[in-house]
């Protein structure tokens, strides 16, 4: 049997550009790298490049240039059928990845479970396991249509981690909450990243951000302008000038 060291680089950054079409650095020369177990903000304002960045990391976009690394494997040089490999290790909670309405929370569950090709005779356990474990095992025959915000975002957690991935990404996955049920989402992926599971989430919510006292990677105008641990969310005047520099800067030279 194999044996993983304790730190190992899980997700590596090598200079990566994103442009979309001609128009402007969506990313631009980012490097940095995340090691398994480690739990990571990416803060930034809107149009900063959360997105793309998280996006990248599961071969959902390609970058234009540079290298990404997730658990040894060059993703952007993977071939399409390689590629469903990759998602299996990582879980994706991503506004555009809601759940079907015309499905009940168990069927949402078994479908991600069925799409990583795990075997039938599983899936109702590890489906009732995982809904235990993010606290709405109760919802389990419910539509989405019938549980709160709250139980949306844990059902949507859930669904991200029932094939029990070593990565969970989370896209602004409070964005729809109040701050309460922000804050118990956020102590819940505390918890699973105690366990292990390496965690990444995009997110601007300032406070939320600053309480958890976590490693944050910071983007302004596409660039990686401050990689802290245990870092305070504050913008300042400064950020928003920084942005219009860098923005100025990349017009003059395209
Ligand atoms: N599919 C796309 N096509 C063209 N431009 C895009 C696309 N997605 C994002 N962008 C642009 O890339 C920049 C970064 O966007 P995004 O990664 O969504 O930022 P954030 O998540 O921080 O709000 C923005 O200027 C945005 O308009
Ligand atoms: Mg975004």
């Amino acid at each position: 049997m194999r044996r993983e060291k304790k730190k190992v680089k899980e997700i590596i950054f090598k200079n990566v550009d994103k442009l979309y079409g001609e128009g402007e650095y969506a990313l631009e020369n980012i490097s940095f790298s995340v090691e398994t177990g480690e739990f990571v903000f990416v803060i930034g304002r809107s149009g900063a490049g959360k997105s793309t960045l998280l996006k990248l990391i599961s071969r959902q976009i390609l970058p234009t240039k540079g290298e990404i690394w997730v658990k040894g494997t060059e993703v952007t040089s993977l071939a399409e059928w390689e590629v469903p490999f990759l998602r299996r290790k990582i879980g994706l909670m991503q506004e555009e990845y809601g759940l079907l309405r015309d499905r009940s929370v168990y069927e949402n569950l078994e479908l991600a479970m069925r799409a990583t090709g795990q075997p039938q005779r599983l899936f109702k356990k590890r489906v009732v396991q995982t809904l235990r474990t993010v606290g709405v095992s109760h919802r389990i025959w419910a539509f989405p249509d019938e549980i709160s915000a709250g139980e949306t975002a844990r059902v949507l957690l859930a669904r991200a981690l029932v094939v029990n991935p070593g990565i969970l990404i989370a896209d602004e996955p409070t964005a729809n909450l109040d701050s309460d049920k922000a804050w118990d989402l956020m102590c819940l992926l505390d918890e699973l990243n105690r366990l292990g599971v390496t965690i990444i989430i995009g997110s601007h919510d300032k406070e939320l951000v600053s309480i958890m006292k976590k490693r944050v990677l910071t983007l302004s105008a596409g660039r990686l302008i401050a990689d802290e641990k245990r870092a305070v969310y504050n913008y300042k005047a400064f950020d928003v000038i920084e942005e219009r520099r860098i923005r100025n800067e990349q017009k003059q030279r395209l």
